[in-house]
């Protein structure tokens, strides 16, 4: 995978504001992933319900601010004021827009009304979105984002303390994927590099990739310590903490359901630093069949096999609620 584009159309942000501080109130959970229609929203609403079922208190966020379904995943009416609406509106806050669900403990602030173009948000307004994320108190905030890598999905997703990327077999979502995290990973290290003075090394390293034998992430950061070791290392100890984790969604033969362990290599290998497996998930017509009753497949299906791997899933992320997220 080339390195180009990634460090391209970086637009600053200012994160004084949010930098070093500790999410008081949650633990967030963000699910993301290049391509559209892989399973997303579906992942996102069966591991808050599962949350919420395991006696969290659990929040889910539609940030899917073009294309929002979380509601429909979760078999309930549109709210009349969502996401789009906070965002529009400086005097609402998070705690007036969430709507109750079928589980006494999840929650929704669903996506909105009117279509929305995430590239329409500001830096302020994304600003104020994150900030009352980290202050919303809760067990679990799950959010629920689009397909793409605008600035504004990156940004919620390197919120939070759980970065989930949803894979399926094909290798267009495989692609899409790496794209997804390619733009997270060089997101964080442009957040970072003028602040630890390394920018010139970096745009140097990158434009003469060929001739310093840097073919990916990991090498860029090798090439980096040898010459700094110092900064470089304290650079690579704040990409660490990106730690990506992955779902492998729509799985139909085992040797499918397989391929999650052979990303998680290969995202290692890519990156320089640990990526998580959290599971692989079956291909199952219920989900459909279920969603088109407005129902979700947890409540009917307890005994399919995909129930007992989104329990699996849900329960890796419950025991690790210590860990909160630091900008
Ligand atoms: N494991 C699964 N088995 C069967 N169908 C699934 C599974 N996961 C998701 N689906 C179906 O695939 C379709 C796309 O899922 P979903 O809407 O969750 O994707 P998405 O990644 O959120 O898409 P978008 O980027 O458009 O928001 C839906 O019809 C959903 O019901
Ligand atoms: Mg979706």
């Amino acid at each position: 995978m080339p390195l180009s584009s990634a460090n391209s159309n970086v637009t600053q942000v200012d994160f004084t504001s949010l930098r070093g501080r500790v999410a008081p109130g949650a633990t967030i959970i963000a699910v993301g992933g290049g391509k559209g229609g892989v399973g997303k929203s579906f992942v996102s609403s069966s591991i808050s319900i599962f949350l919420a079922h395991l006696g969290y208190e659990t929040l889910a966020i539609d940030l899917d601010l073009g294309g929002a379904n979380l509601h429909t995943n979760l078999g309930v009416s549109l709210n009349t004021r969502g996401i789009n609406e906070f965002i529009l509106d400086p005097s609402l806050s998070l705690g007036e827009l969430a709507q109750p669900t079928h589980w006494p403990k999840l929650k929704l602030i669903s996506g909105a009304s009117e279509v929305f173009d995430i590239a329409n948000i500001d830096e302020v307004q994304r600003s104020r979105v994150m900030s009352s994320i980290y202050n919303y108190k809760t067990d679990f905030i799950v959010l629920d984002l689009s397909a793409g890598t605008h600035t504004s999905t990156l940004d919620f997703f390197l919120m939070a303390s759980h970065k989930v990327v949803v894979f399926t077999p094909e290798p267009s979502s495989i692609e899409n994927a790496y794209r997804f995290l390619k733009a997270s990973f060089f997101r964080k290290l442009r957040r970072y590099e003028h602040q630890l003075q390394l920018k010139e090394q970096i745009d140097e390293l990158l434009g003469n990739r060929g001739a310093h034998g840097i073919r990916n992430p990991a090498d860029l950061i090798r090439v980096l310590v040898e010459r700094e070791p110092v900064l470089g290392l304290k650079l690579k100890n704040i990409l660490t903490d990106l730690n990506f984790e992955i779902i492998l969604n729509q799985a139909r033969t085992r040797q499918e359901i397989d391929m999650g362990g052979a990303l998680q290599s290969v995202c290692n290998k890519y990156f320089g630093f640990p990526c998580g497996f959290l599971g692989g998930l079956e291909y199952d017509n219920a989900v459909w069949q279920s969603l088109r009753q407005r129902n979700h497949l947890l409540m009917s299906n307890r005994q399919s096999h995909l129930y007992g791997q989104l329990l699996s899933i849900a329960r890796k992320i419950a025991k690790t609620q210590s860990l909160k997220a630091v900008v």
